[in-house]
């Protein structure tokens, strides 16, 4: 399916409006992490939402070629790490080319009592319990009960908008 842009004519694939209408949305950048089989996993990540407060939940869309989809989806505890501003090395260390353990080179993480790692200094980091998780397409959405919250300095989070990362300005 495509569409012509009124302003510019020009033929656009619903795929690539749907890439241009995403980098308006801006999300707060997060590392969602797990401990599965006597290893620590970590991946920025963005698609994240709070799901209700009875029972509190949360959900993170993962894709299948991801290294942490079978541990999410296998049923793993897992932290949502939301991330200051000043923690954009954090985001860049957690995707991409770094793996494994490397991952966690940047920042200071600890480990909660259930072996979930949470990283110091995060604007909140929410522990949860694997619910249940829905294949869609590409990717699954894991369902989290949320167990545990620390939080951390003042509001200032790390946001991902147009493409790159920047600070959220209150108002
Ligand atoms: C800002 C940003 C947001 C991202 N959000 C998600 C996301 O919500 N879900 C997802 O599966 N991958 C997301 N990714 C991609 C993964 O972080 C990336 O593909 C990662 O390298 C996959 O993990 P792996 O290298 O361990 O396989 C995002 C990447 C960036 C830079």
């Amino acid at each position: 399916m495509s569409t012509i842009d009124i302003a510019t004519q020009k033929h656009t694939s619903l795929a690539e409006e749907m890439r241009q209408g995403l980098r308006r949305f801006g999300k707060a950048v997060v590392v969602v992490t797990a401990w599965h089989e006597n290893k620590r996993w970590a991946m920025t990540a963005t698609a994240v939402s709070e799901l209700c407060m009875d029972p509190p939940s949360l959900l993170v869309c993962i894709n299948r070629s991801a290294s942490l989809y079978s541990p999410l989806t296998t049923g793993a505890n897992f932290c949502i790490n939301i991330l200051h501003a000043e923690q954009e090395a954090i985001a860049n260390n957690c995707f991409g080319a770094i793996k494994g353990e490397k991952r966690f080179s940047e920042g200071c993480w600890d480990s909660a009592a259930c072996g979930t790692p949470y990283l110091r200094g995060a604007q909140a980091s929410f522990i949860c319990e694997y619910e249940q998780h829905v294949e869609y397409g590409t990717h699954a959405i894991v369902i989290g009960a949320v167990k545990e919250v620390q939080l951390y300095g003042d509001v200032a989070p790390l946001i991902y908008l147009d493409g790159r990362f920047t600070k959220a300005v209150a108002a």
